[in-house]
């Protein structure tokens, strides 16, 4: 099963970075990951649609190839980074040959609060749904870094279990929404 993971933090440190760490280490043996740096993607303009960079090509490719996509995102401000958001505006156009429509989707986020990302979160699923994505709303992941990793970047029991059930629930999902 080819899961093409979306990740919203671009810093080397990254949180969310680190979550899809974990994700890879608790995932079911059949989830084979892929992803992509979406801060080398351009800004988003209608001026460059005509003649759409390679990595933009390459970007889309990867979508189109797998069977769904994982999002994991940061809370930027209550919604989700741009970074986040120009790669998905790439992905929607030209409209007619969206590469989101019909796939298979969930949604992840850490933040160091107790609230991990729920906001950014809801506002990812709204967008992603309106793109006609096919959205996986439950169980949910709102990663709360500082309570969920000990000191030594370990984590915690309560944490891989909940992981483990949201793993295996997406792929339920994909096998039934493929
Ligand atoms: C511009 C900016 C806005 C932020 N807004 C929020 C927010 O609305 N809610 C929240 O829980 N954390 C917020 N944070 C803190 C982030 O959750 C924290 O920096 C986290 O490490 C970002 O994820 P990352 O490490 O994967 O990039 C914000 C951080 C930045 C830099």
């Amino acid at each position: 099963m080819k899961i093409f993971v979306i990740i919203g933090g671009i810093s080397k440190e990254s949180i969310n970075r680190k979550l899809f760490e974990f994700v890879k280490s608790l995932a079911p043996s059949d989830f084979e990951f892929d992803t992509f740096d979406i801060s080398q993607l351009p800004f988003f303009s209608q001026d460059l649609e005509n003649n759409v960079p390679q990595n933009i090509t390459d970007f889309r490719q990867k979508v189109i190839n797998s069977d769904a996509v994982m999002f994991i995102t940061p809370e930027y401000n209550r919604t989700i980074p741009g970074v986040l958001k120009n790669a998905i505006d790439w992905g929607s156009r030209p409209m007619s040959k969206s590469i989101w429509k019909n796939k298979p989707a969930c949604v992840l986020g850490a933040s160091l609060g107790s609230i991990g990302a729920f906001a950014a979160q809801m506002h990812l699923k709204e967008t992603i749904s309106s793109l006609e994505m096919r959205v996986m709303y439950r169980p949910e992941v709102c990663f709360n870094f500082s309570a969920y990793v000990d000191k030594n970047g370990q984590l915690i029991d309560s944490a891989k279990k909940f992981l483990i059930d949201f793993l295996n629930s997406f792929k339920d999902w994909v096998l039934k929404n493929k």
